[in-house]
């Protein structure tokens, strides 16, 4: 199944709240939710407080993409928050091995993000464990950015290597994602599709989410 994982990074801040449900109204599959700390990347955004306050407004899985140093230490703070998949990046811990297991000790599902030019063979001893494997199409930090064409080739190998392990990790791509790219994506293998931009940036960002979710029937069954 192909899912759609609305960034609420482009949505204005102070209506949060309403960004959230309109995911869950328009169809939307989960509330990809960028956590950025000024230091692994050049931005900072959100914690664990404003998480948990937006949890009470929909039932929907959050799907929490930390782009922080030493993510370990704040973990659980994102459990309790109200993650349900918790994603850090490779880049970003050195036991990359005892954060999975963390996350995952506590009940969420974990997933490892990887920046462009980060190599796939880091994933090959921990991949088995993981639940997602997120393929950062653009460098982390901002949202509107452009697609960096030489990442497809990436989702293309990564799925090829699912397969030929018979592995049930699903394939997650965020960055420079819009209704008319959408398509490489997907031949590609990825089956979670982050949009921040191009939906919280439209003049009506209900129908974009609505677009996206009629798009993905053309292609289910054909990936
Ligand atoms: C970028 C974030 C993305 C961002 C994508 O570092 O991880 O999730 O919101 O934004 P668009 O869809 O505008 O590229
Ligand atoms: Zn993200």
């Amino acid at each position: 199944m192909i899912k759609l994982a609305p960034s609420i990074l482009s949505a204005d801040f102070s209506e949060l709240k309403k960004a959230v449900q309109l995911v869950d109204e328009s169809g939307g599959h989960m509330v990809h939710i960028d956590v950025m700390d000024g230091h692994f990347v050049p931005n900072i955004t959100l914690g664990p407080p404003i998480i948990k306050s937006l949890r009470k407004h929909t039932k929907l899985p959050f799907d929490v993409h930390l782009m922080i140093s030493n993510p370990d230490k704040y973990i659980e703070d994102f459990h309790k928050a109200g993650a349900d998949i918790l994603t850090v990046h490779a880049e970003a811990t050195p036991h990359l091995h005892r954060t999975i297991q963390y996350i995952k000790s506590l009940g969420m599902k974990a997933g490892v993000a990887l920046n462009p030019a980060t190599d796939l063979s880091c994933l090959k001893y921990i991949i088995s464990d993981l639940d997602m494997v997120l393929i950062m199409t653009v460098n982390p930090g901002f949202g509107g950015q452009d697609l960096i064409p030489a990442c497809i080739n990436k989702i293309k190998d990564l799925s090829n290597y699912v397969k030929a392990n018979s592995l049930s990790v699903e394939i997650e791509v965020d960055g420079g994602i819009n209704l008319s790219n959408i398509e490489k994506f997907i031949k590609a293998g990825a089956n979670i599709l982050v949009a921040g931009s191009a939906i919280y940036n439209s003049s009506n960002p209900s129908k974009s989410i609505e677009d996206f979710i009629k798009r993905f029937s053309e292609f289910e069954g054909k990936e």
